[in-house]
């Protein structure tokens, strides 16, 4: 069902529960003035907080996934704590957002947060681990993390730039995950899993949306322009994702080695209207 993203916060014992993971939020410099007519940061912080919730529920499926599959319950303990991070990561893009004059209007669809198993992977639990770790830890999260210090170099603002600094933190972590289960997974990955985790990781690097590129033209506070962002992206996409998968016999076509991302695709957050997308938080009825 298509709706408006929209936040909030229950409090109460669940709010004290997660307070420790996000109380380095509050510890930023928030006082620092943000200009409030950057329209592109604001798509890219609106943006960045689905995105990262969308992270939320890729990692929730992953956990589910590696429980079925009998992983290492050490690996299945960090893909279920990722689903906290990345909360914590929707939390502060969307006070990003806040803080730069408001969320700009999203329509998203909750009941597509994750792509779902190829036909082979919905009867293979850990075909589907694979996959998903593929497609959310090995690219997407290997991609996040050198794009994020790019927008962090350029940013222009203590507060975007420490911000940034902590999320990429996390994502490295991320990131990490996804290889090492394909290392634990690999006995049991023959040679036509790896041919279909590669057209897996070939759509998954061809349909990658920038998320920095607020009008392609303007770096800083968040946001990345081309000129910044095509060169990182490229050194990213080879020596981060398309060379570690062939290490573990996972092929892709050589050409998106050298891609150039797609062009800004801004169609799904027009800038609308202000303060569409906000935390709220109810304060539960008992127990608070
Ligand atoms: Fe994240
Ligand atoms: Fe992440």
């Amino acid at each position: 069902m298509i709706r408006g993203f929209e936040l909030t916060l229950l409090g109460g014992p669940w709010g004290r529960r997660l307070a420790p993971r996000r109380a380095w939020i509050d510890d930023l410099p928030w006082q620092e003035p943000l200009p409030q007519d950057a329209t592109g940061a604001r798509v890219v912080w609106t943006r960045t907080a689905f995105s990262e919730y969308a992270s939320a529920a890729a990692f929730a499926e992953l956990t589910g996934a590696l429980l079925a599959a009998g992983a290492p319950i050490d690996l299945v303990a960090a893909a279920g704590d990722f689903v906290v991070d990345e909360i914590v990561h929707t939390e502060l893009a969307a006070r990003l957002a806040a803080a730069l004059g408001g969320a700009v209007a999203l329509e998203v669809d909750l009941g597509r947060l994750v792509r779902p198993p190829t036909p082979a992977a919905a009867a293979d639990p850990l075909l589907w681990a694979a996959e998903l770790a593929v497609r959310t830890s090995c690219i997407g999260e290997s991609l996040t993390v050198p794009m994020l210090r790019v927008a962090r170099d350029v940013s222009g603002s203590p507060l975007i730039g420490a911000a940034l600094t902590a999320i990429v933190a996390d994502e490295a972590a991320h990131a990490q995950l996804g290889w090492w289960l394909l290392d634990w997974a690999a006995p049991r990955l023959d040679e036509a899993a790896r041919d279909h985790l590669a057209g897996v990781a070939t759509a998954a690097i061809a349909g990658f949306a920038p998320l920095l590129d607020g009008d392609c033209h303007t770096s800083g506070l968040g946001a990345v322009a081309c000129d910044h962002y095509d060169p990182a992206f490229r050194a990213a996409l080879a020596h981060a994702v398309v060379r570690p998968l062939a290490d573990r016999g996972i092929v892709v076509s050589a050409s998106l080695a050298t891609a150039r991302r797609g062009p800004a695709s801004a169609a799904d957050a027009e800038p609308a209207e202000r303060h569409t997308m906000r935390v709220r938080e109810e304060r539960a009825a008992a127990g608070t």
